[in-house]
């Protein structure tokens, strides 16, 4: 197949491209590299020795997105595009309101005039919302705590009403749990802009020196040792469920919910042990107050992903504190832009 990756400059879509081109689907991107280079997708290529153009566009714009339509035969769509800093969603609701919603409809407004039915979603367990019962499952309610969660929430209703006006179309949401970890490789991996947000490449900057140490936020969760527990999965992981998404999709219709998650909760004190003694080397944090919005456990029921979608996560917590710091210690400046 040729895919449309949306966003596929960014962390995830340039995994994504990975697996897809080694597979056999060739790719094409459309990014506004708004959060990503386009050194990574060179990088795929050197990786594949295969193509993987990237058009720089952005994805709300019907002209643009109709423009790669008509130069490429597009069968599928994986649409990554989207802003994603929760705090930042909070101080700019309307810059994610627009840009994540708009790329949404936008997409289902083209696909079909160029006969493209399928497209799988990336959502985010952020839809479940503080539902206390663990492990998560896909039919559980949903609702969210921010507006970036719930421009997943508002794009999954949206697909969902589409797909029921043309019961032809094939759309596949995912939500995943909190992806971590590099390609093997260490040459494509995670480049967030200024001091990262989330636990992984936050420990990253501390193992390189960058960042003096991690702060902890709360030890005193209703968890085994007080820290908040997650499902964390490694990207290739991830990247080879977006391959059996788009391969079920396209033999199916309707619209179809998977959750992308190992099942297996860690806490933040398992995260720093586990990658101190993956790489050798000593995380220095200290215990603060907890961050506003957190929940105290998330992780995922992976069950039907792993019967219908016939995927599971493979790689393991010491293979994705290894191919964290791999990426990083070979790019400290990640691609540098
Ligand atoms: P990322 O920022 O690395 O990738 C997103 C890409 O989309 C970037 O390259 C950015 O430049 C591009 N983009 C944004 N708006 C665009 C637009 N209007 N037109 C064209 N390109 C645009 O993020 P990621 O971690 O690879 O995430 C990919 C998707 O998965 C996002 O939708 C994100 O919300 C979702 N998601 C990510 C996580 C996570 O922890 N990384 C978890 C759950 C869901
Ligand atoms: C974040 C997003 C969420 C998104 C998810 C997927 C926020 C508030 N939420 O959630 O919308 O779906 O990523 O990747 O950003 N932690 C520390 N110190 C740090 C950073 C994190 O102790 O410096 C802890 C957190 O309290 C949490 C765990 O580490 O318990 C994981 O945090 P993070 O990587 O930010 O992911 P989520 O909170 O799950």
């Amino acid at each position: 197949m040729q895919v449309l990756l949306t966003g596929g400059a960014g962390y995830i879509g340039s995994h994504t491209a990975l697996c897809l081109l080694n597979a056999g689907h060739q790719v094409v991107a459309l990014d506004n590299l708004n959060n990503s280079s386009p050194e990574a997708l060179r990088r795929v290529e050197e990786l594949t020795g295969k193509k993987a153009p990237l058009i720089v566009g952005d994805c709300t714009n019907e002209a643009t997105v109709t423009s790669v339509f008509e130069q490429y035969k597009i069968d599928a769509v994986i649409h990554f595009a989207g802003l994603k800093a929760v705090g930042e969603s909070v101080v700019k609701p309307l810059d994610y309101y627009q840009n994540n919603l708009d790329a949404t409809m936008t997409l289902c407004r083209v696909m079909p005039k160029f006969g493209c039915k399928v497209l799988v979603f990336s959502s985010s367990a952020t839809v479940y919302g503080t539902n206390q019962e663990m492990p998560l499952r896909e039919d559980f309610p949903t609702g969210c705590t921010n507006p970036y969660g719930w421009t997943k929430w508002i794009s999954e209703r949206i697909l969902t009403d589409v797909a029921h006006a043309d019961p032809t179309r094939s759309f596949v949401l995912l939500r995943y749990f909190n992806p971590i970890g590099a390609h093997e490789s260490g040459r494509i991996g995670e480049d967030p802009t200024g001091i990262p947000n989330n636990l992984m490449p936050y420990i990253c900057q501390v193992a390189s020196g960058k960042l003096d140490h991690l702060r902890v936020f709360g030890n005193d969760y209703p968890t085994k040792d007080g820290t908040g527990e997650r499902d964390y999965i490694h990207v290739m992981d991830l990247a080879e469920g977006h391959l059996a998404a788009i391969e079920f999709a396209a033999k199916h219709e309707g619209v179809e919910i998977f959750n992308l998650g190992t099942g297996i909760p860690y806490s933040v004190l398992d995260i720093v042990r586990a990658f101190e003694q993956a790489n050798g080397l000593k995380i220095p944090y200290e215990i603060t107050p907890r961050r506003p919005g957190d929940i105290a456990v998330c992780y995922a029921d992976p069950k039907r992903a792993r019967d219908t979608l016939h995927w599971q996560a493979k790689r393991d917590l010491t293979t994705m504190c290894h191919d964290a710091w791999n990426w990083q210690k070979h790019n400290p400046q990640g691609y540098g832009k």
